[in-house]
């Protein structure tokens, strides 16, 4: 087992360290001539070119990834992407027909849930296009159409490379969608090239991991934890705050930042410490506000930014940052952030990161 842990303490922190090549893997053949080239879709052109709404089933963290895809899409077409988890999709009143695709969002392709959502959309004539890690999985078996992750197997129940991989590859669908609606433009034409930087700017956040650690062991003692996001930063915000509960036992919860206002800001103080995903991006401003509250609540604050932000530092108690590069793909570049934040925690308190309580890889039953 040490062996195929390649010298890392667990497979999860060797899985985090996969993600620049497991990126690198995504990519692979699909982007050319600065465009996407995703041939196992080609089918599905005219319903994704034409369809005013696209949907999306996922659990969990490929449930964020999802949503992820939601605002990275949203912001560059004229798509709806109506996100949902795969437990309440498939008991809902089936609202859609067959000019519809639904993307089925799962690492392992044996989501219980996830299936049913899928064979549901299937009997009302629904197209569905899978995005899932597992070869040969019932998923894609069952699934009109499938795009692989390529991340390699994943063994740690934490979800991380997958995570990633998924990002990056619905990312491309995204991008895909906006050149069949014929919506391309130059911000497209720069997200290729980012995109396919970053594997390189991925193995420069990895660099910062002792540093990540030391931020992580200042907190570990805490019993709640609030992380908060605007836009693109909300999601991450939901997924970093799974990764916590999920291994270190932690309660950690998520919000929009616009959100603290409505209820969840008589929370805060001393002891509830607030974790904010806030790059130097357009709503930067909108989340130094937001942080400025948290800070008069006396709560301690760790701020994930982007290098180019200096000022947060006036407001932190600590400052976690990565690269700064595009807007859009912060999500991919502070994925790695939250997830070693979480397992040095994890570790630091005596608990095995890639076998949580109560926890399996795949959720097979309902
Ligand atoms: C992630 O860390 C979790 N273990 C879990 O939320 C997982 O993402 C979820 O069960 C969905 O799994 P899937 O992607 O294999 O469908």
């Amino acid at each position: 087992e040490t062996a195929q842990k390649s010298g890392y303490k667990h497979y999860m922190l060797k899985e985090i360290f996969e993600e620049p090549s497991c990126v690198a893997a995504t990519l692979s053949g699909r982007i050319k001539s600065a465009k996407v080239h995703l041939p196992e879709i080609e089918e599905l052109q005219d319903l994704l070119a034409s369809s005013k709404t696209l949907k999306v089933v996922a659990c969990g963290t490929s449930s964020y990834a999802a949503l992820s895809f939601k605002y990275f899409l949203e912001n560059l077409s004229d798509v709806c992407v109506d996100v949902e988890v795969s437990s309440e999709f498939r008991y809902k009143r089936p609202n859609f027909d067959e000019n519809t695709v639904l993307v089925a969002v799962s690492q392992s392709g044996e989501t219980a849930d996830t299936l049913e959502s899928v064979r549901l959309a299937k009997s009302k004539g629904a197209k569905v296009l899978a995005i899932t890690n597992v070869v040969g999985s019932t998923l894609m078996r069952e699934s009109d159409h499938t795009l692989l992750l390529n991340a390699g197997p994943e063994i740690s129940v934490a979800a991380t490379k997958s995570y990633v991989t998924q990002l990056v590859l619905l990312y491309l669908l995204g991008l895909k969608i906006v050149e069949l609606r014929d919506q391309w433009n130059e911000r497209c034409t720069k997200l290729i090239d980012s995109l396919l930087r970053l594997p390189e700017v991925l193995d420069a956040t990895l660099s910062r991991a002792e540093h990540i650690k030391e931020v992580a062991l200042k907190y570990k003692d805490f019993q709640h934890f609030m992380y908060i996001g605007r836009g693109l930063g909300y999601p991450t915000a939901l997924e970093g705050a799974l990764k916590l509960k999920e291994i270190s036992y932690i309660h950690a919860t998520a919000y929009p930042a616009g959100e603290l206002k409505h209820g969840p800001i008589a929370l805060l103080g001393p002891e509830f410490p607030v974790f904010a995903i806030a790059p130097f991006d357009a709503l930067y401003a909108k989340m130094k506000n937001n942080m400025i509250e948290c800070k008069a609540r006396k709560t301690k604050l760790v701020v994930l930014t982007s290098d180019d932000c200096e000022d947060v530092r006036e407001i932190a108690d600590d400052v976690l940052s990565v690269n700064s590069f595009s807007e859009q793909l912060y999500p991919v570049l502070m994925a790695p952030v939250i997830q070693l934040f979480a397992y040095y925690i994890a570790d630091a308190l005596g608990h095995d990161p890639d076998k949580p309580k109560n926890l399996a890889k795949s959720v097979t039953v309902e």
